[in-house]
Formats: C-alpha cells, sequence, structure tokens
C-alpha cells in the first residue's frame, strides 16, 4: 500500500503544485509578449468565405489581470494554509483543531449548566422546562435513530412513552439502561420444546395468558412446558421480569409483534435485543438529562 505521509508524496504533490503555478504565469507572459503597442490587429493569414479573417488580437486586458489575481490568490492561499505536500502553511490550521476548538467552547459554555442539572435528581428535573428540552434535543441526536423522534419505537426497539418496561421505569433504571446498556437473552426454544408443534402449544399457552381466545387443547399442553422453561423468567403468571427484562407477555404489548405468528416465531428463534452502553460515549451529566427525559415521557399520560 502506499505511503501518503511518505516523503516522495509531499515532494510529488509539493514540486507539482509549484511548477503548475509556475506554468501558467509563464504561459501569460508568453501569450502576451511579442505584440506591438498599436491599435491595428493582426491576422494569421487565415481568411474563411473570402472575407472572414482571423485576427490575433492579444488577450482582453481585464481577462489577464483576473488570471494574474488568481495565480496570486492560489499562492498566496498555500503560503497561509497546508496544501503543498505535508507543509502546514504559516498560520498553522488546521480542520482538526478547528473543530476541537469549537468543541471546547461548547463545552465550556454549557459544562456547567449539565453540572447543575446533574445536581437535581430525576424526580425534580422533569418539572424544569429548559432541562427537558435539553434532553429532547439530546434524544434527538442520540436516540432517535433507534427509538424514533417520537420515542414511540418500532419492531425491536421499545416504546419509551407508554407505562411498559422490560427492565424498569423508574428514573434509577432507566438511568442504568443508558449508561451500562442492557443485553436481553431470550433463547431459541424449538428444539426444547420438541419442534413446531410444541412450539404451538407453548403460542396458544402465551394467547391465554395475554387474554386473548386460544385453542383450548393446545393451550392446556401449553401451560405445562411453559412452567418447565418459560416461567423462570417470564414468571410464573407471565408477567416477566424487569432483573432479566424478561416482557411482560400479559399486556398485549409487544417488542416483536403481538400477531400468532410473531409470538410463535419469537418463541421458536429466540430474541436478544441489544440497548448499546452510551454512559461513556455521552458522559454522566448528558445520561442524567435524557434519563429525565425519558422519564417525563412515562408521566405525560
Ligand atoms: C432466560 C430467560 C428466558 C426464558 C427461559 C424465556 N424467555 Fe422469553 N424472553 C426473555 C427476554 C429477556 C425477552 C426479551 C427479549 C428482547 O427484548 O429482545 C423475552 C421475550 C419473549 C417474547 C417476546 C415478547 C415481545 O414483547 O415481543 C415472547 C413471546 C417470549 N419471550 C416467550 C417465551 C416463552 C414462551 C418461553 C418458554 C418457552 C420463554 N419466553 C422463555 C427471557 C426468557
Ligand atoms: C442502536 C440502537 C439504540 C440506540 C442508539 C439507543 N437504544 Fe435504547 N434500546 C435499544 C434496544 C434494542 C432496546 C431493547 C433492548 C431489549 O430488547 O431489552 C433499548 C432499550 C432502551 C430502554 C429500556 C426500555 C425498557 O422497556 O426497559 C431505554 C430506557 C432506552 N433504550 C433508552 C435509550 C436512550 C435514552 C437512548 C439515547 C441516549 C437510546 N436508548 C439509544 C436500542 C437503542
Amino acid at each position: 500500500m502506499a505511503d501518503f505521509n511518505s516523503e516522495f508524496w509531499h515532494w510529488y504533490i509539493a514540486v507539482l503544485t509549484v511548477a503548475s503555478i509556475l506554468a501558467c504565469v509563464w504561459l501569460l507572459r508568453w501569450m502576451t509578449s511579442g505584440f506591438q503597442q498599436s491599435d491595428e490587429a493582426e491576422t494569421t493569414g487565415h481568411v474563411w468565405d473570402g472575407d472572414l479573417t482571423e485576427l490575433n488580437n492579444p488577450l482582453p486586458r481585464w481577462w489577464l489581470g483576473l488570471f494574474y489575481i488568481t495565480l496570486a490568490f492560489g499562492s498566496f492561499y498555500l503560503l497561509l494554509y497546508p496544501g503543498l505536500g505535508k507543509f502546514t502553511g504559516l498560520l498553522d490550521w488546521s480542520s482538526k483543531a478547528e473543530y476541537e476548538a469549537e468543541v471546547e467552547r461548547v463545552e465550556a459554555e454549557v459544562g456547567p449548566l449539565f453540572a447543575r442539572y446533574a445536581q437535581t435528581p430525576v424526580i425534580d428535573l422533569i418539572k424544569d422546562d429548559d432541562a427537558l428540552r435539553i434532553g429532547e434535543r439530546l434524544f434527538a441526536n442520540y436516540c432517535s435513530t433507534c427509538h424514533g423522534s417520537d420515542a414511540r419505537g418500532a419492531r425491536g426497539y421499545p416504546n419509551l412513552r407508554d407505562k411498559d418496561w422490560l427492565w424498569g421505569g423508574d428514573p434509577q433504571s432507566i438511568k442504568m439502561t443508558i449508561l451500562h446498556g442492557r443485553q436481553a437473552a431470550m433463547p431459541a426454544w424449538e428444539a426444547a420444546l420438541g419442534g413446531e408443534r410444541g412450539v404451538d402449544e407453548v403460542t396458544q399457552y402465551v394467547l391465554r395468558l395475554a387474554g386473548r381466545p386460544a385453542i383450548e387443547a393446545l393451550a392446556d399442553a401449553g401451560k405445562t412446558r411453559y412452567d418447565m422453561f418459560c416461567a423462570a423468567c417470564h414468571g410464573p403468571d407471565g408477567k416477566g421480569n424487569a432483573a432479566l427484562g424478561a416482557a411482560n407477555l400479559t399486556d398485549e404489548v409487544w417488542l416483536y409483534g403481538g400477531s400468532i405468528t410473531r409470538i410463535a416465531e419469537s418463541i421458536a428463534v429466540g430474541r436478544n435485543g441489544q440497548m448499546p452502553a452510551l454512559g461513556e460515549f455521552l458522559g454522566e451529566p448528558k445520561v442524567h438529562l435524557l434519563s429525565a427525559y425519558v422519564y417525563s415521557l412515562s408521566q405525560q399520560q
């Protein structure tokens, strides 16, 4: 692979650029020399249709002027800013340094504000409209790609506006979720349930748990399997377990869809939703504001 930091490419680019500029100057001078100071234009000797002659006029002055100005500007720019190979320019400007300065400026501005909010408990922050507005903007930046700009989620991405929580909806649990992420682990059950028939039976039992019409004979058989394989995580009553992120199966809120096909699929192949850990990336103060915003959403209904 070519090493673009090498001395060779540095000199290659620098020499080629300077040579091109000098060549332009030379070309301009060459094209403008040799004209006599007379108002009478020379002809090139080419004549068409008997009277159409090609004249050899000097280049217009305004055009030449523009060309020289462009060359001067280019040279001056290359002297001040990076452009000639590795030469960083007399101003020592770089896009990275500019970005870093910008980030530092914003941090200095909002840092103390965020720090003040970080001292306020989430319960109190949800009464502070300014804090919630900041939280909303942070949410749009960092969370809406997965949870939707209205926080209502999508299949596989939980709705954060309802009162149904996989991992707990109190301020502390929400904050833990954002800081450290969550990894849901629901194994695939098809093999353990003895194939499709077993999945069908348990699916019918899950429908019954959810209060929907179920085929009774299948659901009865499903209950035995449910108690054996599923109750450990989802609870004997199907109400779930926030410590494991195990969904409540009785409330008709479905992360992966509530049709019979979808429920059977969840059971047969398993589900492993992952919420990324964002504490390190965002920092505690931003996570605190985000927790307040998310908590406020579920308090609104
Ligand atoms: C080891 C714990 C564990 C066991 C055992 C378990 N589950 Fe789950 N289950 C979970 C978790 C965690 C989730 C949430 C997955 C996610 O969020 O990605 C889940 C999700 C589900 C869902 C999807 C819920 C939704 O909202 O879409 C269904 C349906 C389900 N489980 C049914 C079952 C059935 C039936 C069994 C027994 C055959 C079972 N689970 C056994 C942990 C478990
Ligand atoms: C890469 C996608 C992704 C991003 C980005 C993301 N999340 Fe999540 N989040 C998920 C998934 C997937 C889950 C569900 C995990 C599971 O199945 O248990 C989740 C779960 C959650 C939960 C728990 C919901 C419950 O019912 O307990 C909260 C709260 C949450 N996210 C908040 C946030 C916030 C706030 C942000 C932005 C700072 C964010 N998420 C960014 C994918 C994402």
